[in-house]
């Protein structure tokens, strides 16, 4: 290996795809991928409101749910025959996506399912052809409701339903639609099978469970309660999870596959064994060692000193039983 620290980093020479590159995340990814020296384009249903900043950044019009679509718009990203990096960061809300669960409609929930799961299908099945022979990137997007249930509590008095647009029928303060946890929940199942399966192509595949981003427009009640249950006290910033994407799609990350890269600012403390299903990083084993601790502390009997019980199923079970995550 040759390449110096800092050039295993960069994305120099690169060429990169990002599918929902126009939304709040995939804007930063692109500006981001491009800074970092890679060619991007940019695809998305919806029209370019500003152009980007900076880079080598080109757009095309893709809808995800449709085969062919996606075919061309990955088609017309290859460059010199070789496409290194997919990202896919689209997401849609259906008109009852604030409503109770009870009440919302199958119409709804598959609306959610074409954009997160049949596109991202397709988008990697195409990047996957793209790429074999040279291998190549996949960034995947899941959420914190990949991983961890979704507290309704904090919805109290918050204004999400006004601030993002049309979804506001059946709306009672109530956020995020089951589908889009069923479906982060897949992401993070197809992460895996594909890192297994194209393991030996070179191609690796990742996901990543970002934690909510701050919004403008999200009230003050919203974002305190949001707040008070994440430990670094805030929201996530796109910057921060663009630099998550940049660090997969990189060199760097040369033997990192079949992992969820969770960026949230720890809010899984209190939530963790669900947290603990993403994948066994270095986050993992330190909420482990956590609940090891904890229950050290009020089981004189409980082994200390060492972490490996917490790699025995039964004892990790135990543990997320200890603070009702069971
Ligand atoms: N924003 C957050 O707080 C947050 C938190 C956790 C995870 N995520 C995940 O990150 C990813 C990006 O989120 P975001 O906040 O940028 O969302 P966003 O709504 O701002 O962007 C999503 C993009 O997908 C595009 N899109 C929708 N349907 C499409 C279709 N049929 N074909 C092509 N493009 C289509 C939209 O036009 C939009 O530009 C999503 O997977 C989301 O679930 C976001």
């Amino acid at each position: 290996m040759t390449q110096t620290d800092d050039s295993r980093f960069r994305l120099d020479g690169k060429t990169a795809l990002v599918f929902g590159g126009r939304g709040t995340l995939g804007r930063a990814f692109c500006e981001t991928l491009a800074r970092a020296g890679a060619r991007v384009r940019a695809a998305d249903i919806a029209p370019l409101p500003e152009p980007f900043a900076g880079g080598e950044i080109s757009h095309a019009v893709v809808d995800v749910r449709k085969e062919a679509s996606v075919a061309t718009v990955m088609r017309e990203a290859v460059y010199n025959g070789r496409l290194d990096v997919m990202v896919y960061a689209v997401t849609t809300k259906p008109d009852d996506f604030y409503a109770p669960f009870e009440e919302c409609s199958l119409e709804g929930w598959q609306t959610i399912m074409r954009a997160e799961l049949d596109g991202m299908f397709l988008a990697c099945r195409e990047a996957g052809r793209a790429m074999s022979g040279g291998g190549g990137s996949i960034v995947l997007l899941s959420s914190i409701y990949g991983i961890v249930g979704n507290d309704q509590r904090i919805y109290e008095g918050a204004n999400l339903a006004a601030v993002y647009g049309k979804a506001t029928r059946g709306a009672r303060q109530i956020y995020s639609h089951a589908g889009y946890a069923a479906a982060k929940g897949g992401v993070v199942s197809m992460t895996r099978f594909l890192a297994a399966y194209w393991g030996h192509a070179g191609i690796r595949v990742n996901c990543i469970s970002p934690g909510g981003l701050e919004h403008p427009g999200e009230n003050a009640e919203f974002v305190r309660r949001y707040s008070e249950r994440v430990p670094m006290g805030r929201k996530a910033r796109p910057q921060e999870i663009a630099d998550a994407v940049r660090f997969l799609a990189s060199d760097a990350a040369s033997y990192v596959t079949g992992h969820n890269l969770v960026v949230q600012g720890h809010r899984g403390a209190h939530g963790s064994r669900a947290a603990a299903d993403c994948g066994g990083h270095a986050l993992v084993a330190g909420i482990r060692r956590n609940h090891h601790r904890n229950r050290s502390r009020r089981i004189p009997a409980a082994r200390s000193g060492s972490h490996q019980p917490f790699f025995r199923r039964a004892d990790w079970r135990c543990a997320c039983e200890w603070h009702g995550h069971g």
